[in-house]
């Protein structure tokens, strides 16, 4: 069986070793020095000024809109664009943060909101809080230009695309800020585990806060001497004082250790996927049943899976049944077009049909890309996709 995800880390044995000895030795469990360090390393692997590290991606995309929120830079009854192609906790936050969802229909070639599609809802949406699906991207230059133009906000849910590379940027710093997930099977697993990354010192304050009751514990001493000026905090009170809303989202630090001990192996893991990738991409785009994929505007391709979309209802019977005989786990692409899920039914407005996600979803299955896939098992998945 090629299951989906093969093992929970990356060089599994020696880290399952080393987190073994790091519970018996450490003296702090709670959220301190290994955690701290992981988001050091993790924002200069990503090249951003800040990461701030949580307890999932869905906590990152929560606390960053919460965080926006805060800020002022996000009001409730903003409209935000989504694409439809996505995760559900993506889209939940806008939702139970009082924002409205506008969905946003993705390009069948590359999975991804394009330039076009983004262009279809200018003057429907004030921020967009866009997916990079499966570690593909669109034209991504072009939609945070097209964002800049109009003024309309842009972050990046980066969660199934690290490591990748759109003309020479990495997903992840094309907007405001981005989220992560290390989920087991994501490109690094702590298990469960998110990281927000950005620039501007302003949100990184805030999302500390956020992360924690949304008290200033974790803000650096001259911030935190303003902020209790401001609100005229005597020393005594100073650590139960809460200035916003927050939740406690934090990772502990067993999940800072296992992201110390994969943080590491990035630049490998992100090499393997794509050479992994490559050979899928030869065969899958050499065969006419399928849509094709369209990665040429891409550095660097950080698969998280490999999309087989075909091109009708008929040949996804075939090509799904023809996967799972030689035992190949699948599944549907992500979730689907997001609209068609029930919570957003019971609490989303429907907006246009999302064509191109509902055809993705009907027509699609993936299968996992990990760097454990070995020769034999990527040459099996090159002749399942021909023709
Ligand atoms: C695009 C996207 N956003 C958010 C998440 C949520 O991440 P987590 O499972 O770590 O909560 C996922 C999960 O796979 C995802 O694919």
């Amino acid at each position: 069986m090629i299951k989906l995800v093969k093992s929970s880390f990356h060089n599994e044995r020696e880290t399952k070793k080393k987190l073994a000895d790091f519970i018996l030795t450490a003296k702090t469990f709670s959220m301190d020095a290994q955690c701290a360090e992981f988001e050091k390393r993790f924002a200069a692997k990503q090249r951003r000024k800040h990461a701030v590290y949580v307890n999932s991606g869905s906590s990152a995309n929560l606390i960053l809109i919460q965080s926006l929120l805060n800020l002022g830079k996000l009001k409730k009854g903003d409209r935000v664009g989504f694409s439809a192609l996505t995760w559900a906790t993506n889209v939940m936050p806008l939702i139970q943060l009082g924002l409205v969802p506008v969905a946003i229909d993705c390009e069948i070639e590359t999975l991804n909101i394009s330039p076009r599609k983004l262009k279809e809802k200018i003057g429907q949406i004030d921020a967009l809080f866009i997916t990079n699906v499966l570690g593909f991207s669109d034209d991504i230059v072009g939609i945070a230009r097209v964002c800049a133009r109009h003024n309309i906000l842009l972050y990046e849910d980066n969660c199934e695309s690290l490591g990748s590379v759109v003309g020479g940027q990495l997903l992840g710093n094309f907007g405001g800020a981005s989220t992560f997930s290390f989920y087991v099977g994501h490109h690094l697993s702590t298990v469960e585990g998110g990281m927000i990354c950005a620039d501007s010192d302003e949100l990184h304050d805030m999302l500390l806060m956020v992360r924690s009751h949304g008290w200033d514990r974790n803000l650096a001493p001259k911030v935190q001497t303003a902020q209790r000026t401001l609100h005229e905090i005597s020393g005594f009170f100073s650590k139960y004082t809460f200035y916003d809303l927050g939740y406690n989202v934090r990772p502990t630090e067993v999940q800072g250790f296992i992201g110390n001990s994969q943080v590491g192996f990035w630049d490998e893991i992100v090499q393997k996927r794509q050479e992994n990738f490559r050979s899928f991409e030869e065969a899958y785009n050499a065969n006419d049943d399928f849509f094709g994929l369209k990665t040429a505007h891409m550095d660097t391709v950080s698969n998280f899976a490999m999309p087989v979309i075909c091109k009708s209802e008929a040949l996804f019977d075939t090509y799904r049944r023809r996967f799972e005989r030689h035992g190949v786990e699948i599944r549907p692409i992500i979730a689907g077009d997001m609209t068609k899920q029930v919570f957003h039914k019971k609490y989303a407005v429907a907006g246009d049909e999302c064509k191109n996600a509902s055809r993705i979803h009907a027509q699609g299955f993936y299968f996992g890309n990990n760097p454990e896939l070995t020769k034999k098992e990527v040459a099996l998945l090159v002749t399942l996709l021909k023709k």
